[in-house]
């Protein structure tokens, strides 16, 4: 599995020959400026909620790519009263999907769209494909329900919000990935507008001096699994 990061709490997922964007908050996002969102390759959008920092190039990229959009039920109704094709999902329920499974988890947010309009309830996103486990925290609080996912899932990575204000921040971050049991960690959600710019080098710091690997990818950067 291969995991983009395009700034924000934007990324693209490959797995196998799928390709799967999450959250696209890219063209108005000009700290990512140098990713062109007419390049990017989509057959599913996954949408944690309906926040205008994660939805904002939704429409445009499943426009041109047909990708099926994948969130809870009133977002994907919402896209489908636009004419765009989804998949609904709701708390705790799982899918099997032809590239692997995803489960819908809680988050502890809010999830308005940006005209006011109800957007369910917020949630993340555990990802299995290619015999990898993934967790998109998506925007959300420190939570206990946290340390469900461990019961059923061995994680292969957290992907989790650092930035504060909105949502965790680093300190919330180390415990969240104590309650998933997972030591490696690609850090999301900052530095993107005043209110979440963090210190990279102490937020690190703060992570390894608790034996945990927090990662913080360059704009366009990938990792692998
Ligand atoms: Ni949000
Ligand atoms: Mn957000």
């Amino acid at each position: 599995m291969k995991i983009t990061f395009y700034g924000h709490a934007s990324l693209g997922l490959q797995i196998g020959d799928t390709n799967i964007l999450v959250d696209p908050f890219i063209s108005g996002n000009p700290k990512a400026a140098g990713i062109d969102i007419e390049t990017l390759k989509a057959d599913y959008i996954l949408v944690t909620h309906a926040h205008q920092d994660h939805i904002l190039d939704v429409e445009a990229i499943a426009k041109r790519t047909g990708a099926v959009i994948i969130s809870n039920y009133e977002i994907v109704t919402y896209y489908g009263n636009l004419g765009f094709e989804g998949h609904p999902m709701n708390h705790g329920g799982q899918w099997d999907f032809e590239f692997g499974t995803i489960k819908y988890v809680n988050a502890i947010h809010t999830s308005s769209f940006p005209d006011g309009s109800y957007g369910g309830q917020p949630g993340g996103f555990i990802i299995e494909g290619e015999h990898k486990n993934v967790y998109i925290a998506g925007d959300t609080a420190l939570t206990f329900d946290m340390k469900l996912i461990p019961l059923q899932t061995k994680l292969d990575l957290a992907i989790l919000p650092i930035g504060d204000n909105f949502t965790m921040g680093v300190d919330d971050a180390i415990l969240a990935s104590d309650f998933v049991e997972c030591e490696k960690v690609l850090g999301y959600h900052f530095d993107t507008f005043g209110y979440i710019e963090i210190d990279h080098e102490e937020a690190k710091r703060k992570f390894f001096e608790k034996g945990k690997d927090l990662m913080l990818l360059e704009i366009g950067e990938s990792l692998e699994l």
